[in-house]
């Protein structure tokens, strides 16, 4: 669906759905967070699907769980790292779909109390964010590789779906969900207000009524009436799901969950409305630790994807896959590092920050915070900046360069007398010369608007 809708509210949609949209508020205004994923997978060192690309039975993987000590995990620097990077949440994988659970759960031995470490690694994640004043959510994969009542052959994706030997597997999902209804509970209730739980993920053969979605989302809803639900108890990493369309269900989540792609025109439902959304990217092309994965995207692309995210109104979720020792890649650490530099001169046009309501211009992006819209400019214009989209001249009250206030002027030189109702703003005293970009990477204009009475908020 085409987000086209610059007054941003739920009004023509049932109630449910405006609370559910009130609820997501804070998620709207922060933007930005960092995903983690960690675990066994780390030790091989090929990706969190090794097992199902590898066929690889739970037995020849135990060298992975006795191989994954976390002996340098040090989440207060994670959480420092975050922080410097101004990203506002973080959602840690508490068990991915090898099984592996990386907190301490009663209901099973397999995990980081039980390997050889001896840590509860999801709480120790969880309070050193919290103390940085970071919201938390936590990854919970809804499919188990390690489980034995969980669909083996045959299954879509399972390590053993066309092993022989599991033939004559039957599944027992009423088990299953017992198991992961279970551990939902203790996620939900051991540790905390969480203000994520990431769900992930449904796929051909595996959905709502397999996962017990409806049962489950009542008890999450119940246990952490606060926190967001991404919208993969009935969706996978491409299609957004019921929470596009007019009836989302129960467990249609709080936002979509677009992967490894920025939709082209944002999200919003069938009536228009925006739907909150999220695209989770990885820092290289991998999720869980690669090694030789070293397709790092550059500061660059990292800064001006975030900035599309926030104006198309939605957030960015970058991943970072620590080793087995819990290290962060210096890669990443230094990617991070340079999009911290980066918000903290320009941070108020993405946080807080979304849709601006103008077309978008050839020269980069518009962010609008209240009464202010941000200019994001990548491409240096010839001469002028032209404030296309339909911005009314005399709308402006203020303009300035976001990273130091340096007021700007707008152009009357004689290069624009063609166009009489689009502003143009100078970099410099001369009107028609050609000016250097600030910031080479994305300068921002700050254009603060007459204030104009009854104006509508952006989502
Ligand atoms: C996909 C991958 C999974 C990863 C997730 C992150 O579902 O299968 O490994 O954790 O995307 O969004």
């Amino acid at each position: 669906m085409t987000n086209t809708s610059t007054q941003a509210t739920d009004r023509r949609r049932p109630t449910e759905v405006s609370a559910r949209f009130a609820r997501s508020a804070w998620f709207r205004q922060d933007r930005f967070g960092m995903f983690i994923h960690w675990g066994p997978y780390a030790v091989p060192a090929r990706g969190e699907w090794l097992r199902s690309q590898e066929q690889v039975s739970v037995e020849d993987y135990q060298f992975a769980v006795d191989g994954f000590g976390a002996e340098d995990y040090d989440p207060q620097a994670w959480a420092e790292l975050a922080e410097a990077a101004g990203m506002k949440y973080a959602v840690l994988t508490a068990k991915h779909h090898d099984g592996f659970c990386l907190f301490d759960s009663a209901l099973t031995e397999y995990g980081s109390m039980h390997n050889g470490i001896g840590r509860d690694l999801v709480r120790e994640f969880l309070d050193a964010f919290r103390a940085r004043g970071i919201k938390v959510g936590l990854y919970y994969s809804l499919l188990d590789w390690h489980r034995p009542d969980y669909p083996h052959y045959g299954d879509f994706i399972h390590p053993e779906r066309e092993n022989p030997a599991f033939a004559d597997h039957r599944p027992d999902l009423e088990s299953y969900r017992r198991y992961m209804h279970g551990q939902i509970k203790e996620l939900c209730t051991n540790y905390g207000q969480m203000d994520i739980l990431w769900f992930d993920f449904s796929y051909e053969g595996m959905g709502p009524q397999e996962w017990g979605a409806q049962e489950l989302i009542d008890t999450v809803r119940a246990l952490q009436p606060t926190a967001l639900i991404d919208n993969r108890l009935e969706a996978d990493g491409g299609g957004p799901g019921s929470i596009v369309t007019d009836a989302p269900t129960d467990y249609s989540g709080d936002f979509a969950s677009p992967e490894q792609l920025i939709p082209v025109d944002g999200i919003c439902a069938e009536d228009g409305s925006p739907v909150p959304w999220e695209a989770c990217i990885t820092i290289n092309n991998n999720w869980g630790y690669t090694a030789g994965d070293d397709l790092w995207k550059s500061p660059e692309q990292l800064i001006t994807k975030l900035v599309e995210c926030v104006a198309k109104g939605g957030n960015l979720l970058l991943n970072v896959g620590p080793d087995p020792r819990g290290r962060i890649q210096p890669e990443a650490v230094e990617r991070l590092h340079a999009i911290g530099a980066w918000l903290s001169a320009n941070g108020e046009s993405v946080h807080g920050a979304g849709p601006a309501g103008l077309e978008t211009p050839e020269w980069g992006y518009y962010t609008r915070s209240g009464n202010t819209l941000y200019a994001h400019v990548l491409r240096a214009p010839i001469g002028p900046l032209a404030l296309t989209g339909g911005l009314d001249k005399d709308s402006i009250a203020r303009i300035s360069l976001l990273a130091d206030g340096r007021e700007l002027q707008l152009c009357d030189a004689w290069v624009v007398k063609s166009y009489p109702d689009i502003p143009f703003v100078q970099f410099g005293e001369v009107g028609h010369f050609t000016y250097p970009l600030a910031d080479p990477i994305d300068t921002v204009v700050k254009i603060e608007l007459v204030e104009a009475p009854g104006a509508v908020q952006p989502a």
